[in-house]
């Protein structure tokens, strides 16, 4: 089963994606983590994928979407993704075609709140403006063009309850 988790910084899909993949034995991919690791690699590549994560602004989506093909390649038809695609122009350049896509829908305050308390090194007030801004651009169409297999989530529950709500729906 190919899954997707999307809502906006801070929502939880990392949280949730550590749990689901535990329990469903799938595989965890998240595109923060395949830039991070190759931002600290170093190089010209590194050190530009590395300053614009810093600043909360996307990675252009043909470096995106060629890493999350490239990912995609090696790891099969069970994985439970999130982070990617964030753009409509990322569906057109690889849609993993997805079996079902959840979305944590979570208030912007309260996002925020829990970046603060959370201090990763994008974590600083204006990244985490800059990220929630963003990421909102184009939620509404990716929530779209996915609508067959969306299923929207109250992501403001504790991490346990939002858990049950996810598996509740994976039957
Ligand atoms: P990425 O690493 O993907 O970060 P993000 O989407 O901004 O999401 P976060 O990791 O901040 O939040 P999350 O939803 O995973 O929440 P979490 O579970 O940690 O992207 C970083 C950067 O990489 C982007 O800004 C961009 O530059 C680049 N990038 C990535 N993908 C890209 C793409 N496709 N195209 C271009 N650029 C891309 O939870 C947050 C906190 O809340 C934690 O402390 C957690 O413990 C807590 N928490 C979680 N759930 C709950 C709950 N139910 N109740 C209370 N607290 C909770």
């Amino acid at each position: 089963m190919k899954i997707l988790i999307v809502g906006l910084p801070g929502s939880g899909k990392t949280t949730q994606i550590d749990k689901i993949a535990q329990e469903y034995g799938l595989i965890p991919v998240r595109m923060g983590n395949i830039l991070r690791d190759l931002a600290s690699k170093g190089g010209k590549m590194g050190e530009r994928v590395k300053s614009i994560m810093a600043s909360g602004e996307l990675v252009d989506d043909e470096t995106v979407a060629e890493l999350i093909k490239v990912e995609a390649a090696k790891i099969g038809d069970n994985f439970i993704m999130e982070g990617y695609p964030r753009t409509m122009e990322q569906v057109k350049l690889f849609d993993p075609g997805f079996d079902k896509v959840f979305y944590l829908g979570v208030p912007i305050e309260v996002v925020k709140d829990r970046m603060k308390g959370r201090g990763r090194s994008d974590d600083s007030g204006a990244a985490i403006e800059k990220r929630v801004q963003v990421q909102m651009e184009d939620m509404e169409d990716i929530l779209s063009f996915y609508k067959n297999v969306l299923v929207k989530i109250d992501g403001t529950g504790t991490i346990e309850e939002v858990f049950k709500s996810i598996e509740d729906n994976l039957q």
